[in-house]
């Protein structure tokens, strides 16, 4: 991906949704707001953020933001709300959005659980992407596994009734893991994941990570649940 060119606050600001201000002022690092006291919070309200009441899907830990750009690219009808917990991330993937002038994306930078928990209405998001998150193979950090029975049941709360969550890993064992807890969780059934087929140019990939794998010849693991 090409550098895209430095932008002002003014430019990134109608594609960037921010924690309140008085989250960040407690809390500081999201990293750390996951742990943070309950407080009075007032949940996104989806039309007035994108101006329209089309349906919404979330990226999860959206990283340089490939996925947001082309399916937002491809579906103007769809909206998409990206939560990536580096702020760098947040705001290289922000200022290509804004770059494209694309009305239908917005970014977050905050713990997907905070944001999902406290922010996302229940039953009002189609679908719920996350795509290659990170292992954390050591024992001291994984406590910042994304996939835990908590997020799976988060993202049941979410998601509107046959609404989808589509994972996909580079991880067997992650795979093995999140097929196991999503078993656990009442609510979701297993459908056939979505089939990779050939790119056809050099972005031409779910992701930056999918490109780098698939590029390696690593397998793949992709599953979709829906909820019932
Ligand atoms: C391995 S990278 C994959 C990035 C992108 N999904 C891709 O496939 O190219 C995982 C991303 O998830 C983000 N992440 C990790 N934990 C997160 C959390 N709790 N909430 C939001 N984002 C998170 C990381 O900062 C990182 O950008």
């Amino acid at each position: 991906m090409r550098k895209p060119r430095k932008m002002t606050a003014e430019e990134t600001a109608p594609y960037i949704w921010e924690l309140p201000p008085d989250l960040y002022g407690r809390w500081g690092d999201p990293t750390k707001a996951a742990d943070a006291p309950p407080v009075e919070m007032t949940p996104i309200d989806w039309p007035q953020l994108f101006g329209n009441a089309n349906p919404v899907e979330i990226e999860v830990g959206f990283g340089k933001g490939l996925f947001l750009i082309t399916s937002a690219t491809a579906h103007p009808e769809r909206n998409y709300f990206g939560i990536e917990i580096v702020r760098k991330y947040q705001l290289y993937a922000a200022t290509r959005i804004a770059g494209r002038r694309m009305p239908n994306v917005k970014t977050s930078c905050a713990d997907a659980k905070l944001v999902l928990d406290r922010f996302v209405p229940p039953g009002s998001v189609s679908v719920v992407h996350v795509f290659f998150p990170d292992p954390w193979w050591k024992t001291r950090h994984k406590k910042r596994l994304l996939f835990t029975p908590e997020f799976a049941a988060l993202v049941h709360r979410v998601l509107i009734p046959g609404g989808r969550l589509h994972f996909v890993t580079d991880v067997q064992d992650y795979f093995e893991w999140v097929t196991g807890t999503l078993v656990a969780t009442p609510g979701f059934r297993p459908l056939p994941p979505p089939q990779e087929s050939a790119p056809t140019h050099d972005l031409d990939y779910l992701t930056n990570f999918e490109r780098k794998f698939r590029q390696q010849g690593l397998p793949i693991y992709r599953s979709l649940y829906e909820k019932v």
